[in-house]
């Protein structure tokens, strides 16, 4: 029956369309966007067969979980526990013998494997099992159900899918490798483009601090002068201005150039819990939900506890500037063993400043570091410089992701994330 399907699909006779259906699944190794590739995985296994049930697990960034990262016709709920471990019997199954998995065909395997794992296969009802093998390494498992007619599945039917699901191993590797590749390159870029930047804005801000000094006391001096009153309100309106221009300049060097860090043992957890407290009454005035996280008994840090406070401090101010009416706020702070690069792993902090507000668009996202970039009438567009180039000397690192509600109704905002090794 699958055959007619394919007679129909490639219009080809019985002994080329099996290359001809390799050809078409070479394909998928172009695609590169990972969503993408698990549609169209999906969409070619159901030209080949019809399964009530289809899942696709995909071993997590982590490498120590295969998540599930794609399920169709399947209404339980509890999906959520739906993953599996490398080092449980299912995975090692595939691991040493390379190859699928029929269950009806091999029911005694199905005791040898834990009980979480019968669990999941029991409750999805699945039936055959691919691995997704990348030189012998297990990269993930596409599972499925039951055939549609209730019929067992044929050698013909199984040799095609496997057939298929062994490129689709490679397209997922590629697509993968393509994306830690993007992120690595982004990052690249954003360093070097801030270094730039830096450099310019040092430049620019020394240049014009002189004739700021200058400005200033001559304003000073002919504020003494005037005896109109209405005036005299009017150059200390200058005077005021003046001291604006000179904190941008101040913001602006911090950013090319933060001072060294002061470092000394901080609390942490003190140290977030003041900076929240500086923004509680905005906060209750704008009728935010501050929650307050923190998941670890450790929590002394090598750092500089005022430049930390400054970083916490722009997080928090735009996160509530994003919320202007209302939302959860949601601060947690955890330790982390990070995998450093050519190094030990190291025990690092990781905060995560978590708003339901109104996110940051996709063409924002790559400049919201850039300094002066802002989107606020009075705002300076510094904070988020500042606050990259202090962490950098804190060794640490901050990233953000964000969702415009448009975009994502159910679970829209921003997350900013930050790492910070336990020096
Ligand atoms: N939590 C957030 N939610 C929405 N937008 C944000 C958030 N944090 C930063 N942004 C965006 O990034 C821009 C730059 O932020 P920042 O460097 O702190 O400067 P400023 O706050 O002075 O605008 C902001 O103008 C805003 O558009
Ligand atoms: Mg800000």
């Amino acid at each position: 029956m699958a055959l007619s399907r394919l007679k129909q699909i490639f219009g080809k006779k019985r002994y080329d369309f099996k290359e001809a259906f390799s050809e078409f699944s070479k394909s998928l190794t172009l695609i590169i966007d990972i969503d993408q590739l698990k549609d169209n995985v999906i969409s070619k296994i159901r030209e080949v067969i019809q399964v009530d049930t289809i899942l696709i697990f995909l071993l997590n960034p982590d490498l120590n979980r295969y998540e599930l990262a794609e399920s169709r016709g399947l209404e339980s709920p509890e999906t959520n526990q739906f993953f599996f471990f490398p080092d449980e019997p299912l995975i090692k199954w595939f691991t040493i013998n390379e190859t699928f998995l029929s269950i009806s065909k091999e029911p005694e395997i199905f005791s040898y494997f834990s009980d979480h794992e019968q669990q999941i296969l029991n409750e999805a009802g699945i039936q055959l099992l691919f691995p997704l093998l990348v030189m012998n390494r297990v990269a993930g498992l596409v599972c499925l159900g039951q055939k549609e007619t209730k019929k067992p599945f044929t050698k013909e039917e199984i040799e095609l899918l496997n057939t298929l699901l062994g490129q689709a191993a490679f397209a997922f590797e590629n697509a993968y490798l393509y994306r830690q590749q993007k992120t690595r390159l982004k990052k690249m870029y954003r360093a070097d483009r801030l270094a730039t930047l830096g450099q310019l804005s040092a430049g620019a801000a020394h240049e014009i601090r002189n004739p700021l000094t200058s400005i200033r006391s001559t304003i000073q001096y002919l504020q003494k002068e005037v005896q109109d009153e209405n005036k005299r309100t009017l150059v200390s309106g200058l005077l005021e201005e003046v001291d604006r221009i000179n904190d941008i300049i101040e913001g602006l060097l911090s950013f090319s150039k933060p001072s060294t860090p002061q470092t000394e043992q901080v609390n942490l957890k003190a140290l977030l819990e003041q900076t929240i407290s500086l923004v509680g009454t905005t906060a209750k005035k704008q009728n935010i939900n501050i929650t307050f996280d923190f998941k670890t008994p450790e929590n002394m840090l090598k750092a500089d506890p005022s430049q930390l406070k400054q970083v916490f401090l722009n997080i928090i101010m735009n996160a509530v500037q994003a919320m202007e009416y209302g939302g959860d706020f949601n601060i947690s702070a955890d330790l982390m063993k990070i995998e450093g690069f050519a190094s030990q792993p190291r025990n690092s902090f990781y905060i995560v400043f978590k708003d339901s507000g109104k996110g940051i668009p996709g063409e924002h996202l790559d400049h919201i570091f850039d300094p002066f970039f802002t989107t606020k009438k009075d705002g300076t567009g510094l904070g988020l410089s500042i606050s990259y180039g202090i962490i950098q000397q804190h060794g640490g690192d901050i990233e953000i992701e964000s969702h415009e509600k448009t975009e994502r109704p159910g679970d829209y905002g921003t997350t900013v994330s930050i790492l910070l090794p336990v020096m």
